[in-house]
């Protein structure tokens, strides 16, 4: 077909770039962030603490944290004229659009950076950033209710502040239990940076060409929204909510083997792990440890339990090598959290923006810098003529 990513092994096996950032075995199912395994910071470090390392190449001291930290609770404020930009979308926006013309926008604010005259101003752009888009996601949500604006607190952590940002009222001094504040966290560890995935592909494509950093993290934005990759979070909930009960997955299940059927299990299946995500996993060992703290919905906890079982003994699933991905049970977390659907996306993006960053600025430090220019492979008409 022309015009359709046609994909031979040969041709797709070959790297894209080097990085020293996040190395993924597909095989064994591992993930390592400047190698650290994924399960252990996913348990023992913050988000925060994956930020810094993720930028930075090493972890924090606990005094360097400490600064790190009040630093991303004082730029976590945006510029007064950016709320007017929310007011100006229609009421049924989506959260995604919304905060992706944000961080567009964002670069309006912050142009003399373009030039980077030095490492402190990439440092700065960095951090101002990642300090933000939590702040521009959380008005996005709050004007898709057409409700008040809650600005940042200063006595509230990264990830805390963002639920409080959510789901305040105003003027309320609204206590967030300890145990949402880690089940965030985690999620956020989970999402940070994934080596060349889609959306970082195109944050890196971007960075080539020489555009506004926050002009590449845009498209990182846009490319993450489609439901083949960060859009399956949401889709998984709408699919699990369709499915209904128990009783019907088998119905699904048929659905998805028979050929004539385009129906495919959202949050199943992955390009590199073939044999099991590792941050499905320790998804999977977060909603067994928190699902009564968090009040977790059992009937559609039930639901994707018996998708995995009925999935995993399939002899369609296995010879596809077809396995939960990160996206199959976040959901159920962050439905827990009170967090909306159409937000879970948003939620990724909030993840993910340190990882597109650290790439960004890997590609910025490659004294090479080649501008991205993927070849084609040409199957349309020979040479012809006019005469
Ligand atoms: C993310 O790249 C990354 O690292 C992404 C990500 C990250 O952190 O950045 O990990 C995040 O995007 C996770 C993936 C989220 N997407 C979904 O859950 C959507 C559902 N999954 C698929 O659409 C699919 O599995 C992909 C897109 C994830 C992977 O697609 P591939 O590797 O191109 O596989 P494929 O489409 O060629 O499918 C191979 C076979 C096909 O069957 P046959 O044609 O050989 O008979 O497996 C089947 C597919 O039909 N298949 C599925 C399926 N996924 C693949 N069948 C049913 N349900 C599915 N989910």
């Amino acid at each position: 077909q022309t015009g359709m990513f046609t994909y031979d092994p040969g041709f797709t096996s070959t790297a894209s770039c080097s990085s020293t950032i996040t190395y993924i075995d597909g095989e064994k199912g591992e993930l390592r962030y400047r190698g650290y395994p994924i399960e252990e910071l996913a348990m023992k470090k913050s988000y925060l603490e994956v930020c810094y390392l993720l930028l930075n190449g090493e972890l924090p001291s606990p005094e360097e944290l400490a600064a790190y930290d009040y630093e991303f609770r004082k730029r976590a404020y945006v510029h007064e004229g950016l709320k007017n930009l929310f007011y100006s979308f229609p009421d049924n926006a989506h959260p995604m659009a919304m905060l992706s013309s944000a961080v567009s926008a964002l670069s309006t604010f912050y142009s003399e950076h373009i030039m980077m005259r030095n490492d402190e101003d990439l440092q700065v752009m960095r951090r101002r950033l990642l300090a933000k888009v939590p702040t521009l996601a959380a008005f996005a949500y709050r004007r898709s209710l057409g409700i008040p604006f809650i600005y940042p607190d200063l006595e509230r952590s990264f990830t805390e502040n963002f639920l409080y940002m959510i789901h305040a009222y105003p003027g309320q001094d609204l206590k967030i239990p300890e145990v949402q504040v880690r089940a965030l966290d985690t999620i956020f560890t989970l999402h940070a940076d994934h080596e060349q995935n889609a959306s970082t592909t195109v944050v890196r494509s971007v960075a080539s060409t020489g555009a506004h950093p926050y002009a590449a993290i845009t498209a990182g934005i846009n490319a993450l929204w489609g439901r083949a990759h960060g859009g399956a979070n949401e889709s998984v909930i709408a699919q699990l909510e369709y499915i209904g009960s128990v009783e019907r997955v088998d119905e699904f299940i048929a659905r998805t083997k028979d050929p004539e059927d385009d129906f495919r299990l959202m949050g199943f299946g992955h390009r590199v792990y073939k044999n099991f995500d590792p941050r499905a996993k320790i998804l999977k060992k977060l909603l067994d440890e928190m699902k009564d703290e968090l009040n977790v919905d059992s009937e559609l906890l039930q639901i994707a339990e018996k998708i995995e079982a009925v999935a995993l003994s399939d002899d369609y699933f296995i010879s596809r090598k077809l396995y939960p991905n990160i996206d199959f049970y976040s959901g159920l977390i962050l439905t827990a959290l009170k967090i909306p659907k159409e937000m879970f996306t948003i939620i990724f993006v909030i993840g993910r923006t340190v990882g597109w960053l650290a790439q960004w600025l890997e590609f910025h430090a490659d004294s090479e810098k080649k501008i991205a220019r993927p070849r084609q492979r040409y199957i349309g008409p020979e040479t012809r003529s006019l005469t």
